[in-house]
């Protein structure tokens, strides 16, 4: 029988519990990250974005099974270009990931097929927004139209903050842009990631973000400095999410014909009982994956099979029973301009239940340094939160480098709005 193998893109920590994930059913050997980073076993350097060097690296090596780890390649289209050939990708096509790389796209579709939201204002010149601003004293998200890697959402709560925000835009892009003004729904929020068939959406754990560098939720957004799951979430509040966020999108990807054969992340607010979505993402979230996976019992690549054959149906996901905890540490500086080259140490003492995922080092003759914002990952588990929590702060901890910084009150939300829903 022929070796199954596959690659998956991207470069940080969600690629890292990928492989982890994957290489238990296909073996580390039959698992490729491309780029990868210094901690990713089987990482080849191949620039993801030169669709036709990576369909040589591909075939070179016998692979063909692509996972798309970010959403960089699924919005230039790489589903697209591989449609056709014995190279299976996993994704939506350029069309379906505007559900991602438009937020003018993705709330027209919400609007259009019933998908519970905030009211919006669509808008493509900074002028044009300010008399919205002032009728809603600043208490509003602004957010660009395209992909801005998590620089292109102002939630402000005063009208400084929104003109501030609207300087920002225009700075960047220039008066003629595109962006949405929504109303701000302040509440607990929540990611829901699941698989799509096209025909069918299967959840896995609901999970929480700290999307903020600092404690309280506080100073400026990162790419996220932990995570947890599962969130608990009533069961009249998640019959809610199926009914006004996920039946309603699916039947808008099937009315409009997508081809989406991929993952799904429902970024979802809950205020006074009620969901609301906040945003569609077309792939996996970072660092909710590096809790994610730690908790999925069921084999990766089954469920993937199973998307691509359009057979999601007969998978019902199973989860490891506890609760996962993700503590990020970070370079000094980041998110602005961060620190690198800084030697890790530490790494070798960790207890064998504590899992590492990479997210930005190197190596250099078996040593590990800082290369990027985002350095690593370290996951716990636990019959209780407190305890996943524990076991994440212990390897937190134990690993050091010049300038580590993390978050102490990862799973630390009150969550009051979660906790008030029947
Ligand atoms: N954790 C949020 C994201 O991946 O976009």
């Amino acid at each position: 029988m022929k070796t199954q193998k596959i690659a998956v893109l991207g470069s940080g920590g969600r690629e890292h519990a990928l492989s982890w994930k994957l290489s238990q059913e296909l073996g580390q050997e039959n698992v490729y990250t491309l780029p990868g980073n210094g901690g990713i076993p089987n990482s080849h350097n191949i620039d993801i974005s030169d669709f036709e060097a990576l369909e040589n690296f591909l075939k070179k090596e016998n692979i063909d099974f692509v996972f798309v780890g970010p959403e960089q390649p699924l919005s230039e289209g790489i589903v697209d270009f591989f449609q056709g050939s014995d190279i299976k990708v996993t994704g939506p096509s350029q069309a379906a990931a505007r559900l991602e790389s438009s937020k003018i796209f993705a709330k027209k579709f919400m609007e259009k097929y019933g998908v519970s939201t905030s009211p919006f204002h669509v808008f493509d010149h900074i002028e044009q927004a300010a008399e919205l601003i002032r009728e809603k004293k600043g208490n509003l998200v602004i957010k660009f139209d395209g992909l801005a890697g998590g620089k292109g959402v102002f939630v402000c709560s005063t009208k400084q903050e929104a003109f501030d925000a609207l300087a920002q835009l225009e700075k960047k892009y220039g008066k003629q842009v595109d962006f949405l003004i929504e109303d701000k729904i302040p509440g607990d929020e929540i990611s829901l990631i699941a698989f799509t068939d096209g025909k069918h959406i299967k959840n896995l754990l609901v999970s929480q973000d700290h999307k903020q560098l600092l404690e309280g939720d506080k100073g400026p957004n990162t790419g996220g400095m932990g995570a947890y799951a599962p969130v608990s979430v009533p069961s009249g509040l998640m019959k809610k999410i199926e009914e006004k966020i996920i039946h309603p999108t699916l039947k808008g990807i099937q009315k409009e014909n997508f081809h989406y054969k991929g993952v799904i992340y429902f970024g979802i607010m809950v205020k006074n009982s009620e969901p609301y979505l906040l945003e569609y993402n077309v792939r996996f979230g970072d660092p909710e994956t590096e809790v994610l996976l730690p908790a999925l019992k069921t084999g990766l690549f089954e469920i993937l099979q199973a998307v691509e054959e359009g057979n999601l149906k007969k998978i019902n996901p199973e989860f490891h029973p506890g609760y996962f905890a993700d503590v990020v540490l970070v370079s000094r500086g980041y998110p602005a301009k961060y620190e690198t080259g800084k030697e890790i140490h530490g790494l070798e003492n960790l207890p064998g239940d504590i899992l590492v995922f990479h997210a930005g080092t190197k190596q250099q003759n078996g040593q590990y340094f800082t290369a990027g914002g985002r350095v690593l990952n370290i996951v716990g588990h636990g019959e209780t939160p407190s305890e996943a929590l524990e076991k994440a702060y212990e390897g937190a901890e134990k690993i050091n480098f010049e300038g580590k910084f993390y978050r102490r009150d990862i799973g630390q939300r009150r969550n009051t709005e979660l906790k008030q829903t029947p």
